[in-house]
């Protein structure tokens, strides 16, 4: 039984944080530096169970990573030592890529084009998360994959193969994590691989590739067209990884909406694909300063300085919800907090996250006072901006075992009255271990 947490009204908020290293950008120094031959170095990474989801599985495959010193804050800096992909040696048993997506579907195209067979899996959250979307590019490009359900649902089994065929893909659903596991297979093709994308999502893939040596271009022609050379080699790199703008995004609805509030966020990301939730929330009226940071790392960084606000509602479209995606849960809670109706189309990909995110949203926002409804694919919040806490009065909360959500409700306690309960805090540390630290900082 995970233990709950409480989480006590604030009556101000203050503090300056630095949240974990990018989840996303982690994931993928981890596996191109397992990938290529040699040592890479990568500094400041995500120390959440997801990327050390990613460290395990490369582990198992041969590959040697060594944690420097303890980890401070979610970050923790390592070597990755690698024979190189051709060297990797079979697992002798299933790979474990525990709660993580992007573990699952980014190593499923490294795989396809690896000789050897190889069994992902994971939790349960995991195992209920769609994988026809890899498994159809991929068999295209003559891997073998087979799943559980029809071939959609893990366990997944991947058969590689060298060389694979290039091919165009374009997809069917906005996701970084089908583009970049076409592309991790690419890198076994023979001949241009291309994914064509109707909204430009996260490009950290292609920008680290083309920074270890890899020829990758980004276009606009009508979709987002992304062409890589496949057959090329990866070379070593060392990585310093900025914060992550999803974990950030919390502090910054957390201080936007709580009417006494400035909070200071350090050396976060600010790579234009992942930096929407900065905008949606200004449309919002969010007093968010941003600035920019000259670093020697290869993503832009700064600070970011978010002060109460009076929010007001917006549109969101489908556009939105999938260049916000992992923000969308803190967004619902932003709104409830607004003055007027926010309207959320077309957010269905919600529904493939670690949880039925359009469900627990409304539900465990509606139970701390929240008015949301839900219609199809669809969430409508009506913000009480001028109502004594927002109408949010603590409660116990279902978190469903999903980090977004947790940290989502927790930000709830601290701007509703009274006591909020969490049923399962500990998810939090998927993507942001040292998250409840931080909420007691800045609300002490
Ligand atoms: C991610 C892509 C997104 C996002 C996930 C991380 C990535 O998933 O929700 O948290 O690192 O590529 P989808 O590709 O399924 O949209």
């Amino acid at each position: 039984m995970p233990s709950p947490a409480v989480v006590r009204h604030a009556a101000r908020l203050r503090g300056t944080l630095r949240v974990p290293g990018d989840k996303s950008i982690t994931h993928r120094a981890l596996i191109l530096a397992a990938i290529a031959e040699g040592e890479s170095r990568i500094w400041d990474g995500s120390d959440g169970l997801d990327c050390n989801s990613t460290a395990g599985v490369l582990s198992a495959l041969g590959v040697e990573i060594v944690r420097l010193g303890a980890a401070d804050g979610g970050r923790v800096d390592r070597i990755v030592r690698s024979p190189g992909r051709a060297r990797w040696r079979a697992a002798d048993d299933v790979l474990d890529a525990g709660n993580s997506g992007t573990t699952l579907r980014l190593l499923s195209g490294v795989l396809a084009g690896t000789p050897m067979r190889a069994v992902l899996d994971g939790d349960d959250s995991l195992r209920r998360r769609p994988v026809a979307r890899i498994i159809e590019p991929l068999r295209r490009m003559g891997a073998t994959l087979h799943a559980r359900a029809a071939d959609t649902l893990p366990p997944l089994t991947v058969i590689g193969r060298s060389p694979l065929e290039a091919i165009v893909h374009r997809s069917t659903v906005p996701s970084a994590q089908v583009k970049s596991a076409v592309l991790l297979a690419g890198l076994s093709a023979r001949g241009t691989v291309e994914v064509r994308e109707t909204v430009a999502t996260r490009d950290h893939t292609e920008r680290m590739l083309r920074d270890r040596g890899v020829g990758v271009t980004s276009f606009e022609d009508g979709d987002w067209v992304i062409r890589m050379e496949g057959g090329a080699t990866v070379q070593p790199r060392d990585e310093r990884v900025p914060g992550d703008v999803s974990a950030a995004a919390f502090w910054l609805v957390a201080g936007a909406a709580h009417p006494d509030a400035e909070l200071t966020l350090e050396c976060v990301g600010l790579n234009p694909t992942r930096r929407a939730i900065v905008e949606l929330l200004r449309r919002m009226g969010a007093d968010i300063l941003v600035e920019p940071l000259a670093t020697d790392a290869s993503e832009p960084v700064g600070t970011m300085t978010v002060r109460s606000s009076q929010l007001r509602a917006i549109e969101v479209d489908a556009g939105d919800v999938a260049r916000a995606i992992d923000e969308i849960p803190a967004l619902c809670l932003a709104a409830a907090c607004a003055e007027g109706t926010t309207r959320i189309r077309g957010a269905s990909e919600l529904r493939n996250k670690e949880s039925d995110r359009i469900a627990g949203i409304a539900n465990g926002l509606s139970s701390l006072g929240a008015r949301v409804a839900v219609e199809g694919d669809d969430l409508t919040i009506e913000g009480r901006a001028g109502v004594r806490d927002f109408g949010l009065a603590g409660t116990a909360v279902r978190t469903l075992g999903d980090h977004r959500l947790a940290m989502t409700f927790a930000v709830a306690g601290l701007l509703a009255d009274g006591e909020t309960t969490l049923d399962d805090p500990g998810s939090a540390a998927v993507s942001y271990p040292g998250f409840f630290t931080d909420l007691e900082r800045v609300s002490a």
